[in-house]
């Protein structure tokens, strides 16, 4: 989604043009389709923009430099209007540049009332009414830019994050939010004193200072070198605390790898080792929740909900909680779930898995549980973001920043998460005996090491990618605890291949799927040597049967029981039957990974996805 950057730099008259290109680049793993920044320049709005990666606003900026001290900066994600320069933020009129995040929902009723009253627009864009609205307030009821903001805030109706520079004034940036999140940084020491910053995240930020005051919803803000005033929904002066953010200052690089993706597949083993050292005790082999968390014993129904591959994460712990805490567990994809009657028990408990912890859809499916007196709970990645905020109890992962547009370490991050929650309530609840806790948290203190040995993997997968990318059409098939990693392994291929592909439980596979099968069509078969396994080998062999390409992902018990003329095996470790989407999980990413390069797409930024979806 949209990131915005604003700086309000030092009055010795140094460009902040290049350092809001950097603090950009810290917000590309969002996605994006353009880029633009404005800055005032002998108190003249002065803008530059380009379609397409950063590169090219880069070369506008190197033939025609900014040399403004105050200045705005987007990475735009189109909603409304396509990808032109025309479109692109900021957007201007004499009086101001802006820059917004999310989506203004009333804007054609405010651009035709706007249109009779005189204003012309430039873009087809929901974000120019802003614009407009704010300077024509400011003529039409001569009033000042702050006033006129805060006066066209109360117009505009949707969720937005929004940051103004005003032409004429060296000395003030203005901001607000409603909903998508928006951070403060202050210029606190070193060669970043009395300058201040305005970012989409505190990470976009950490190479400027890690001293940061995040707006509340509803909030707006007008920012000098030296004061922030900020004022509530009502318009009335508050107090928001400013924190020492966590953010790594330092840019995240590859690491040697080709992708951001190619890296955090790697670094699963740690990451994962990393989230199990939260809540697990290896020598007494028990596990601890953080303080305040549900009470499980007393849990009758748990609500889960989250978005794409979150939210797979979620059904793969549906499975978790039914098995070894015997709790009935309600899931749906939070799009959905915002907007149902849900009859939610008195006194359940909810919970919300996110990576960014600002996914639009999930943070509005969390506040609607908790208006029906829900406990709340969060898996989430980020702990300084608004989901991590609203939660009663946080769930911590320690997956790290995740820069791949598509979710690789986090996903086994929520999983491990997940598994340690499910178990500490099967113990609450008294279904699992502590030698059974024991021995779970066993099979999940393995995972690292064998999810390292699935990286070995690689070569293979790279090799046999070749012939998968020559596919239009792909089926993933699991059972049981597989069947969601089923629609995680299509939804990672066709997020970055391109590629059509779609995940059924494999029983399902006879009433419709089968339908599409032919001698063109991969069938990947997610098949550990589990108690399904027969079942779904019999599906895969149906497949087979009429010509399908079965490309089979077990183990080596597995295998050895697959029978002839599998049309390609990839032998993943094997590991405890209900944990094995924790090592199934590599070769499904690997397979997508270079099912992409061998197609040559744009693997951490494919086309049209964006990183945090913070609009509905
Ligand atoms: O930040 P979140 O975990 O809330 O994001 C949820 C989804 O948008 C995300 O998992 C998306 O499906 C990824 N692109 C999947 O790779």
């Amino acid at each position: 989604m949209c990131g915005i950057i604003g700086i309000l730099g030092k009055a010795d008259g140094t460009p902040v043009a290049q350092d809001i290109v950097s603090g950009l680049k810290r917000l590309e793993y969002r996605g994006y389709d353009s880029a633009g920044i404005a800055t005032l320049e002998k108190g003249q709005i002065v803008r530059r923009r380009a379609i397409g990666k950063l590169n090219a606003l880069q070369s506008v900026l190197s033939t025609s430099p900014l040399p403004g001290t105050v200045g705005i900066g987007h990475t735009r994600w189109a909603t409304h209007g396509g990808v032109t320069v025309e479109n692109a933020h900021p957007h201007t009129t004499e009086r101001l540049a802006l820059v917004h995040n999310g989506i203004i929902e009333n804007f054609a009723e405010l651009r035709e009332e706007l249109i009779a009253e005189g204003v012309t627009f430039q873009s087809q864009t929901d974000t120019e009414i802003c614009a407009q609205l704010i300077t024509h307030t400011m003529e039409t009821q001569n009033l000042g830019a702050e006033d006129a903001f805060a006066h066209s805030l109360k117009r505009l109706r949707g969720a937005f994050a929004l940051a103004v520079i005003i032409a004429g004034n060296e000395d003030v940036m203005l901001c607000a939010r409603r909903g998508p999140p928006l951070a403060i940084g202050h210029g606190i020491s070193g060669k970043e004193a009395g300058q201040m910053f305005v970012g989409s995240d505190a990470y976009a930020l950490a190479p400027f200072t890690n001293h940061i005051t995040y707006l509340q919803d509803g909030d707006h803000a007008i920012i000098t070198r030296n004061s922030v005033e900020i004022f509530g929904e009502d318009g009335k002066p508050v107090n928001r605390e400013m924190v020492v953010s966590s953010a790594a200052d330092t840019m995240v690089d590859k690491d040697g790898h080709r992708h951001f993706m190619a890296k955090e597949i790697h670094e699963q083993p740690e990451v994962v080792a990393h989230t199990l050292a939260q809540y697990v005790d290896p020598v007494t082999g028990s596990i601890s929740l953080p303080d305040g968390t549900f009470d499980f014993a007393k849990l009758n129904r748990l609500t889960i909900s989250a978005c794409g591959t979150a939210y797979y994460a979620g059904l793969v712990a549906k499975y978790w909680f039914e098995e070894w805490a015997g709790l009935p567990v309600e899931i749906d994809v939070a799009s959905e779930l915002r907007y149902r009657n849900v009859p939610y028990a008195e006194g359940g408990g909810a919970l919300f898995i996110s990576q960014s912890g600002e996914t639009a859809d999930t943070l509005a499916a969390l506040r609607q549980a908790k208006e029906q007196g829900q406990r709340i709970a969060t898996v989430v990645n980020v702990p300084e973001s608004t989901i991590a905020r609203e939660a009663d109890i946080i769930f911590p992962m320690a997956a790290g920043p995740e820069i791949g547009v598509a979710s690789t370490k986090a996903f086994s991050c929520q999983l491990t998460a997940l598994a340690v929650i499910a178990i500490a309530a099967g113990r609450a609840r008294g279904k699992l005996s502590a030698e059974e806790e024991k021995e779970l948290v066993g099979a999940l203190l393995a995972i690292p090491r064998l999810m390292s040995d699935a990286l070995k993997l690689a070569p293979a997968i790279e090799e046999m990618a070749r012939d998968i990318a020559k596919a239009t059409d792909i089926l993933y098939i699991g059972r049981g605890v597989q069947f969601p990693m089923a629609m995680e392994g299509a939804l990672k291929l066709k997020e970055i291949s391109y590629i059509h592909a779609e995940g059924y439980a494999a029983g399902e596979l006879k009433h419709g799927p089968i339908a599409l099968v032919d001698e063109s069509v991969p069938i990947v078969v997610l098949a550990p040597f589990d108690r399904h396994f027969e079942k779904t080998i019999s599906n895969m062999h149906e497949v087979m049967a009429r010509e399908g390409l079965a490309v089979m992902i077990s183990d080596a018990q597995g295998l050895a029981h697959a029978g002839k003329d599998v049309w390609r095996k990839i032998e993943a470790p094997t590991s405890h039957p209900l944990l094995s989407p924790l090592v199934t999980v590599i070769p499904i990413q690997l397979l997508a990974y270079y099912t992409a390069t061998t197609k040559g797409t744009d693997v951490d930024q494919p086309r049209n996805l964006a990183k945090s979806v913070t609009v509905e």
